[in-house]
This record gives structure tokens, sequence and C-alpha cells, in this order.
């Protein structure tokens, strides 16, 4: 990632963090939080969250999920270490600070990748930018470029914000 580009986004979610889960609350009453179900419903055992932010989809993993949690910023890592402490013996519960782009695991080792409302911060000048976010982002051909195979995509939403894209890995 272009340095400018993490230490922007870095910045803003350690400016914001405290007031975050405040500044998304309504959309999560009014449909965030259906859409966190749903993609935290798709996965199971070891599973890495990318831009895991607060952990505010940490109440939706399946019991026994077995998750690393990695951000930017360490101030939203804290505060997510409050979701991980409420899902203690639920869930498992690894949280890094770190850059999704830069990954300190090794290939393969997890059963799957989340990241909700994660993908549009990172950097691309070509889309509208809002605060951190690219908020028109189209995430699909990031996921087609790595090598997955789309298996679902549904645009749906208020105003069609919420993209929701499941993919997995090539048949060998
Ligand atoms: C809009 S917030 C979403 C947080 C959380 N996924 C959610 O659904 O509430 C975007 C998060 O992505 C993180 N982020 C952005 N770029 C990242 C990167 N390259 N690696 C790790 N985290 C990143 C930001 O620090 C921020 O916490």
């Amino acid at each position: 990632m272009n340095p400018d580009a993490r230490a922007h986004i870095r910045g803003y979610y350690q400016r914001h963090a405290t007031g975050y889960d405040r500044q998304v609350s309504s959309a999560e009453r009014r449909f965030l939080g259906e859409h966190r179900a749903w993609a935290a419903g798709q996965v199971f055992g070891r599973v890495l969250e990318i831009g895991v932010g607060t952990g505010l989809n940490l109440p939706y993993y399946p019991a026994g999920t077995d998750l690393v949690g990695v951000d930017l910023s360490p101030s939203m890592v804290e505060l997510a270490r409050l979701q991980a402490a409420a899902a203690a013996g639920r869930l498992s519960v690894d949280l890094r600070v770190g850059d999704a782009e830069a990954l300190d695991l090794p290939d393969e080792s997890v059963d799957a990748v989340v990241g909700t409302y994660a993908l549009c911060t990172f950097p691309d000048p070509l889309a509208l930018r809002f605060q951190a976010d690219h908020l028109l982002r189209d995430p699909v051909p990031y996921v087609v470029d790595a090598g997955l195979d789309i298996v679902f995509t549904e645009r749906g939403g208020r105003v069609g914000l919420v993209y929701r894209v499941v993919a997995t890995k090539k048949a060998t």
C-alpha cells in the first residue's frame, strides 16, 4: 500500500476510533447488523477478518470460530478487545495491529476471510472518497484478481451501498 494512504487511513481511524460505534449506530440498527450476521454466518473454523475495526462482527460469528482480526489502527483494535472479552468462551480471538496487504500469517492457514465495510478504505484515487472510504468501490475485480472464484454477489441495502460477495478458492 502507498505509505501516504496507509498513514491517512490509520490516522483517520486513530482519531475517530472512540466515536466509530456511535457514528455507525443508527445504520447498525437500520441495516448493517443484518449484513454482519449474513457475512459472519458464511464462515467456520479458522477465520481471518481484515479491517476488523472495533469488532462489531464478533457477536455474529458461529460459536467455536477461531478468529484472527487484523486492523491498521491500534485504537480500533483496542476497542475490538472489548468485543473479544464479551465473546470469551464462545470464540477464540487473536487481534493484531497490522496491514491486510502485508499479513503476518502463513499461506493457506485460514479457512475463510471476512471483510465488512473495510475494502472500501483501501487506496484507489479513481473512486469517490468520503472521510477514509471509497464508497463506490466495486469489490469484485479485487476478488477475481486474487484468483478466487466468485460464487455469489448481491448488491442491496439502502441505495445499494452493501455489496455481498462470497468467493472460494479455485478447485484444483
Ligand atoms: C469502515 S471501518 C470498518 C470496520 C469493521 N470492518 C466494521 O465492519 O465495522 C474500516 C477499517 O478498516 C481498517 N483498514 C483500512 N485499511 C486497512 C488495511 N490495509 N489493513 C488493515 N486494516 C485496514 C481501518 O483501520 C478501519 O478500522
